[in-house]
This record gives C-alpha cells, structure tokens and sequence, in this order.
C-alpha cells in the first residue's frame, strides 16, 4: 500500500519525504486555508519536494470552469493531480482532463455507486472519505471493503483505491486490511502509526542494560 500525507504543511511534507514514508500528497481547499499562503505557490513548492502524485483541488462546480481551473493547476508540474468533487459536473470534467492525459481524483465518495462511476469516468483515483461516514454513525471502513470488490470484479477498471478521511491508526489498517491502493494521512496519524508503549519500554530496557555494560560502538 502506498502512502501519501493529506496536508499542505510544507516543513511536515518535507520532513516526512526526507524519511522515504511518502509517495504522494493530497491537499484539499481547506488545508490550503490552514496554511494561509497561496496555493499555486504552496502546491508548486510541494511538487518540488515529492515526485509522486500531488492532489490540488478545483473550486468551481460547473464542468466549463473546473476545465479551466484544473487545465490552470496541472501547468503548477507534472506531478500535480486534479481533484474534482464527486458530482455530474465533476465527472464530466474527469474524462476530459483524463482524457487530455491529467491525472484526477475524484473526491468527497461516500459510495460504492459514486465510486463505480468515477470508474466510468476514467478517474485516476477515487477518495472514498472513511472519517466523514463515522462522522455520522456508519462504517467507513466497510466503504473500502465494497470498493475493493466491485473493482476486483472489473479487471479492466484501473482507478487506484485511495482511502482518505484517515482520522486514527485503526483506520490505516482498516484501510490495508480492505484493501485500499493508497491512505492519505494526516501527519500527525502518520507519526503516529510508529509509536508502541512496548517499543518505548523495550528501548528504555535494552538502553539501560546497554549502559551497565560500559560499552561504546563508536
Ligand atoms: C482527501 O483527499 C481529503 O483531503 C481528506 O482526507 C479529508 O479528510 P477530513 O475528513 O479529515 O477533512
């Protein structure tokens, strides 16, 4: 499975691909909003960080605009992916920029009807969003779960399964155990999926047996 970081922190995007755990980014209107800078520049900058996928988010809703935006954000680099809403107008966008050779992603599929015709549509990836749906009482998990099948059921659909919405480690391995091509994860999730208490207390143990030994390795 492939991980990206949903965020548009520039220092944590950075930090983490110096750590070989990223393979994309995706970033959405509101995490532009958070960093308080302009997104061509904060997109731009990312794309010169990390070679893989980075997804940057149309904010029109009509098909003749989101053309527009996403013809406009995809010259940012080469690696940059158009997101587009899950809507008509959103679909139709994403076969014409597919279609020009874009990447897309479809976002904001809360079903696995949503998600088979964001198929239809030649979509690059679809983000079926996990946190949202427990948001409201259902399992998002299980979203993945039907994703995966319906797709598995049509070899020849080749849009990758990117589960986002990722609010806690259970949800990477929910998303893994479904799974889901890609997780795109906040930082702080992320950073959070190494950490044990067993692993702290063994390293404090091993630390301190270490020291009673009066050894150097170096
Ligand atoms: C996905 O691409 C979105 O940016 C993101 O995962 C949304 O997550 P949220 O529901 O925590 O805002």
């Amino acid at each position: 499975m492939q991980f990206f970081v949903d965020t548009a922190d520039v220092a944590e995007i950075r930090d983490l691909a110096e750590a070989g755990l990223l393979d994309g980014v995706t970033t959405n209107p509101s995490l532009v909003m958070k960093t308080g800078r302009d997104m061509f520049e904060v997109v731009g900058e990312i794309c010169g960080i990390v070679d893989g996928p980075v997804s940057a988010e149309v904010a029109a809703t009509d098909y003749e605009t989101m053309l527009k935006e996403g013809r406009r954000l995809a010259e940012i680099a080469d690696n940059v992916t158009i997101k587009v809403p899950l809507t008509f107008d959103g679909l139709k966008a994403c076969r014409t920029l597919t279609g020009e050779g874009h990447m897309v992603n479809v976002t904001l599929c809360f079903s696995a009807n949503q998600a088979l015709l964001a198929a239809k549509a030649g979509a690059t990836f679809i983000s079926p969003f996990i946190g949202r749906l427990d948001d409201i009482g259902l399992k998002g998990s299980e979203l993945i779960e039907e994703i995966r099948a319906i797709y598995d059921n049509y070899p020849a659909i080749d849009t990758q399964l990117l589960a986002a919405s990722i609010r806690t480690p259970n949800h990477v391995k929910e998303a893994a155990l479904a799974g889901a091509d890609i997780v795109t994860v906040p930082p702080a999730v992320l950073r959070g999926l190494i950490d044990h208490p067993l692993t702290d207390k063994g390293l404090a143990a091993f630390l301190s047996d270490w020291k009673k030994t009066g050894q150097s390795i170096l």
